[in-house]
């Protein structure tokens, strides 16, 4: 992503804090795995929204006005000796130069330098909560200008959070986020229908995700946006399966819960397939219900419509099917009142998506459901879950789980579905399984 777009956010970042006040943010630390070896580094999204700068160590000042420079930049000081061991790092110089901070300073001085910024400012905006370290240190960095108060240096009277401003900024995405956002979604629906043509029964699970992140890697996506959930039978009944280890079975479904993240930007899908290529009759029943249910959410998506609507659809739609297969009994409205839909479908129909999978934004505005806009992405991704143990059914639905889920932006005009590279009707999926197994 271009350095013009960091600035752009910064801009807009300037105008929402307002003169007078300072903002701030910190990266994401380093967590160590074991002794020597650390988890792979994943900077933190809102820290990256703003700066596009990916070390650790490093926290971002923004001071509307500042005449010497709006947008300060801490960080770790060029070490040879790092760089020999760990590869480069931009250094207090490369901060200016290639990520174009007004001034910058070293990590180590924040202390001493930091709280001269404080100074005379009213109010500051920052990750209220989410980093104690920084909570603390602000707290005594107020206190210590508070000591100076007969010199006449007036303490910030105001605490406030970052996350309301910039989450809003978030939610609606720019032509360069989407550019990624699409690149995420194309390479991820690849790698299910890659999956879809790989599969056979008496692969493992594991196998299968191998498979999958392969794809990713292979197409220069290296991390995933999520840990894929690669469930086999009944597996699929538990939402976040992640063990990933049982051997596939015919006649059991497949359901992969798999994205990948492009530079920050996380596509999430999951489909759900036969292993043996070819769908039971109670397997497409079912299916066929979730797709119905899917569809007749994703047709509701479009702007100035509230978020609500999409979910409404699709319990609507799940309902009246799962009294025609009998798996609930009673009025359609009542059932739907009672939301006896629960029990086979107990969660929503889906989230914002962005740099993070579940992403930020808010769902309400002033405690009412808001309004789909152009340029919000979200996914939609009914599912049912009819766990082995469920007595109040007939026996061939039991040990059945199936989601489906697509990513959605939502245009000036409609949507676009932006999964569209991986198939999810019946005739579809039996189609593409049957080209690659020979149709056993
Ligand atoms: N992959 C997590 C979710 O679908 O929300
Ligand atoms: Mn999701
Ligand atoms: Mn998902």
């Amino acid at each position: 992503m271009k350095q013009t777009e960091f600035k752009k956010r910064r801009k807009q970042l300037m105008q929402r804090v307002g003169k007078g006040n300072i903002a701030l943010i910190g990266s994401a630390n380093v967590h160590t795995r074991n002794r020597d070896v650390d988890y792979p580094f994943r900077q933190d999204s809102d820290f990256y929204y703003l700066t596009g700068f990916n070390e650790p160590d490093g926290l971002a000042v923004f001071i509307p006005g500042r005449e010497q420079g709006e947008y300060i930049l801490f960080c770790r000081e060029f070490d040879k000796k790092k760089a020999l061991w760990e590869g480069a790092h931009a250094g207090l110089e490369g901060a200016t130069k290639h990520f174009a901070a007004d001034d910058s300073f070293p990590i180590d001085d924040l202390d001493e330098i930091l709280s001269g910024m404080l100074e005379n400012k009213t109010k500051v905006f920052y990750p209220m909560g989410r980093d104690s370290d920084l909570d603390h240190s602000l707290q005594v960095w107020i206190k210590h200008i508070r000591t100076q108060s007969r010199s006449g240096v007036v303490a910030p009277a105001e605490l406030a959070s970052l996350e309301p401003i910039l989450h809003e900024m978030r939610l609606f995405k720019s032509p360069a986020e989407l550019e990624l956002m699409r690149r995420a979604a194309e390479v991820s629906a690849e790698a299910h229908v890659k999956a879809m043509q790989l599969c056979r029964a008496g692969r493992y699970e594991y196998q299968v995700e191998a498979d999958i992140v392969h794809h990713f890697m292979q197409s220069g996506l290296r991390a995933v946006a999520y840990p894929s959930i690669v469930a086999g039978g009944s597996n699929a009944c538990t939402l976040h399966y992640t063990y990933n280890k049982d051997q596939l079975k015919n006649g059991d479904l497949l359901l992969i819960d798999a994205g990948a993240e492009c530079d920050h930007y996380a596509a999430d899908i999951t489909r759900t397939f036969p292993v043996s290529g070819k769908f039971s009759e109670a397997q497409a029943q079912l299916y066929q219900l979730v797709l119905d249910a899917q569809l007749a959410a994703i047709e509701q998506i479009k702007p100035d419509i509230p978020w609500n609507a999409a979910h409404d659809a699709s319990v609507e739609v799940m309902t009246k099917g799962l009294v025609k297969l009998g798996l609930l009994t009673g009025n359609v409205k009542k059932l739907i009142k009672a939301e006896k839909y629960k029990q086979f479908y107990m969660h929503r129909i889906g989230h914002w998506l962005g740099m993070d999978v579940h992403d930020v934004g808010d769902y309400k505005l002033n405690q009412e459901w808001r309004n789909l806009q152009p340029d919000m992405v979200l996914t939609i991704e009914p599912g049912l879950y009819i766990p082995e143990n469920c007595k109040t059914v007939e026996a061939r639905w039991r040990g059945i789980g199936i989601r489906i889920e697509d990513d959605i932006l939502v245009t000036k005009t409609g949507h676009e579905i932006l999964t569209n590279g991986v198939p999810k009707t019946i005739a579809d999926i039996e189609a593409l399984m049957a080209r690659e197994t020979g149709d056993e």
